[in-house]
Parts: C-alpha cells; sequence; structure tokens
C-alpha cells in the first residue's frame, strides 16, 4: 500500500512543479498514459492470486483519481495564469485610425436589372429564367426559324463542338428561348419576364460579344400592340423618372413576330448628355411583335384561342442611357477603377415606390 502512495506523493510533487500546460501534460503522460506509471501498476494485476485483486485494483484506480484530480486542479491554475498574462502583455489602441477597406459595388448593368425587374413586378409580370448554354431547337427552330434560313445568320452564334450525335450545343443569343420554355412548361395565360445573358459574336464601341436582355412575354385571350405600347411607355416613363415619354413603333421583321416592330425613342444629346423623353432624335431601344402563331403551337398553345406579345431589350444600353457611360465596352472591362465611378453601393436596392436613381 505504502508504495501507492509514495508514487501518488511523487506524482503529485511532479504536478505542482509544472510550470505550463505543456509540463503538466507530459506529467500525464508518464503517469496514466499507456505506458505510465499508474498504468503499469494495473498491468501487474494480472499476475496476482485472485484473492489479492479485488484490493490492490481498487487501490491502484484510487491513486488513478487522486492523480487525476491533481491535473485537474493544477490545469485551472495554469489557464488562469496564462489568461491573466495574455490580459496582462496584449493592448489594443483603439485609437489607432482603421486601415481603409476595400468597398464593394453593385455593377450598372445588375443595377438597372433589378430596377427593370422591379417595375415590371409592379406591373403584375412574373419572372423565368433559362440556361445559357441552349439547343437549336429552343434558339431557333421553336422560334419559328425556317432551317437553313439565312435569318439564323442574323445572330452571329457561338457554336460548341458537335457532340457525338453530331448535335452542336449554342449560347444562346437571346432571351426569346426561355418564351418556349416556359410555354411548354406552363399553361396560358402568361405575363413573364427573363432578364438574362446572352451572346452573340460582335464588339464594337455600341456591341460587346456577352450582354443583357430582358425578355417580355404576355399570352392571353386578347392582349394586343396596344397593351405592348402601354407597357412600354409606362416602363420608360418610371424607368427614366419622366413624364415626357415619345415612343414610335418602326416595322422590322423577327421570325417569330407577326407584325414585328421595333420601338424607338426620342431623346435629344447636347454633348455627352443624353436625354430621354424630348429631342429630335430616335432612339432603338427593343425589339417586339404579336408572338407568330408558329411558336405558339411549337409550344403547344392553340392560336385560335391565345394571342399575344413579346418583347426584348437590350439592358446595358438602357444603362448605358440612363447613366452616360460612352463606350458598351467598358461595362465589361473588369476594372475597378471604373466600377467605383459608375457602380452602387450594396445597400442601393431598387424600389419603384422611392425612386430608382
Ligand atoms: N429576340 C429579339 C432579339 O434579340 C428581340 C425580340 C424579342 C423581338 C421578342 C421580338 C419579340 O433581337
Amino acid at each position: 500500500m505504502s508504495t501507492y502512495s509514495d508514487l501518488a506523493a511523487e506524482i503529485e510533487a511532479e504536478i505542482l512543479t509544472a510550470q505550463d500546460l505543456a509540463a503538466l501534460d507530459a506529467v500525464r503522460v508518464s503517469a496514466l498514459g499507456k505506458t505510465g506509471r499508474i498504468s503499469g501498476l494495473l498491468k501487474t494485476l494480472g499476475a496476482l492470486p485472485p484473492e489479492e485483486r479485488k484490493a490492490t485494483g481498487a487501490a491502484i484506480n484510487a491513486v488513478r483519481d487522486q492523480v487525476q484530480a491533481a491535473l485537474d486542479a493544477r490545469k485551472d491554475v495554469l489557464e488562469a495564469e496564462h489568461l491573466s498574462r495574455r490580459l496582462q502583455s496584449e493592448r489594443i489602441d483603439l485609437s489607432l485610425p482603421a486601415a481603409p477597406r476595400a468597398r464593394g459595388g453593385v455593377h450598372p448593368t445588375m443595377q438597372v436589372m433589378d430596377e427593370m425587374v422591379a417595375i415590371f413586378a409592379e406591373m403584375g409580370f412574373e419572372v423565368a429564367e433559362g440556361p445559357d448554354i441552349e439547343d437549336d431547337f429552343h434558339n431557333f427552330t421553336a422560334l419559328n426559324f425556317p432551317e437553313k434560313h439565312p435569318a439564323r445568320e442574323m445572330h452571329d452564334t457561338f457554336f460548341f463542338n458537335p457532340d457525338e450525335n453530331g448535335v452542336r450545343k449554342l449560347l444562346r443569343t437571346h432571351t426569346s428561348p426561355v418564351q418556349i420554355r416556359s410555354m411548354i412548361a406552363g399553361k396560358p395565360p402568361f405575363r413573364l419576364i427573363v432578364p438574362g445573358r446572352v451572346f452573340r459574336c460582335d464588339s464594337d464601341q455600341t456591341h460587346t460579344p456577352m450582354f443583357h436582355q430582358i425578355e417580355g412575354l404576355v399570352i392571353d385571350k386578347t392582349a394586343h400592340m396596344g397593351h405592348l405600347k402601354w407597357v412600354f411607355d409606362t416602363f420608360l416613363s418610371r424607368f427614366f423618372e419622366t413624364d415626357t415619354v415619345i415612343t414610335q413603333f418602326r416595322p422590322h421583321h423577327f421570325p417569330f413576330t407577326e407584325p414585328s416592330a421595333e420601338m424607338d425613342v426620342r431623346y435629344s444629346r447636347n454633348g455627352a448628355e443624353i436625354r430621354i423623353g424630348d429631342g429630335d432624335r430616335w432612339m432603338e431601344i427593343l425589339g417586339s411583335g404579336m408572338v407568330h402563331p408558329n411558336v405558339l403551337k411549337a409550344c403547344g398553345v392553340d392560336p385560335d384561342e391565345y394571342q399575344g406579345f413579346a418583347f426584348g431589350m437590350g439592358v446595358d444600353r438602357l444603362a448605358m442611357l440612363k447613366y452616360g457611360v460612352p463606350d458598351l465596352r467598358d461595362m465589361f472591362a473588369a476594372d475597378t477603377r471604373w466600377l467605383s465611378h459608375y457602380g452602387f453601393s450594396g445597400f442601393a436596392a431598387p424600389n419603384p415606390a422611392s425612386g430608382l436613381s
């Protein structure tokens, strides 16, 4: 028995002299670790005659518990000392100026897209989305582009390499394929807008290979071009925050609408400043028309029962107009100096009720 209490006293002395947590842990390992002194004693139990085993085992366990308690107590003391040393030595001077933080901004195109969605949402349009990578059916065929027709070349298309079946996917050239996807997936009536990225092989001051469109689709039993004009006059006067918006339809051709028209808006230009609303110039802002019966048929919508209009407009172009950006290519040059000039605070959420700009 006395060997056990000697051992306990010896280990406890080591515990009390351990000056830090690492030293304390070394004592723990040498006592209670796998090959430690107390674990070694427990292994000798097997060699004892059975009648001694119980009492000896209990004595060794008591020593183990005593050592464990001493370890825990010393650990508390060392941790408290460590903390108070840190509190003494580490000081923060709160009067020092903070380093400037890099500020992010919302890209004007995204801000304008959100504004447009907010205005259309108030008019009862819902938002639909579709994939950037499309197939020929959704981007062309279902939109009444005849097979091998030059209309397909109207959009200089980025094609992927053909797959093993000779099928070529493409980057969608407009948001119109989402008309098809939405009509196939749902049931009329439809009143939706489609904000999204589109791609064409094109680059100059007013064209970039990637740009943004918002598509609109209204299908019910009575919708007509007059409604389209009202939607646009209302949209433009809210977007440009002016009561005088003068628009005109100009006849055009799109395979998926009949009749088709582009819509122009009156503006004036004074140097770099562009004012929408009055003036003597026309700016083309969107393509539109009554949805072609063949498009309705391709989507399983009966053209004898349903009709309606569609439109597609360039978001980046509207952002350029609203914020006076002279070159479209700058919009996507990823220059943070440009963005901090034209960008918006992340907190500037568009809200039609309180003004958008
Ligand atoms: N998809 C056409 C374009 O990208 C625009 C459009 C949409 C025209 C809907 C008519 C109807 O040029």
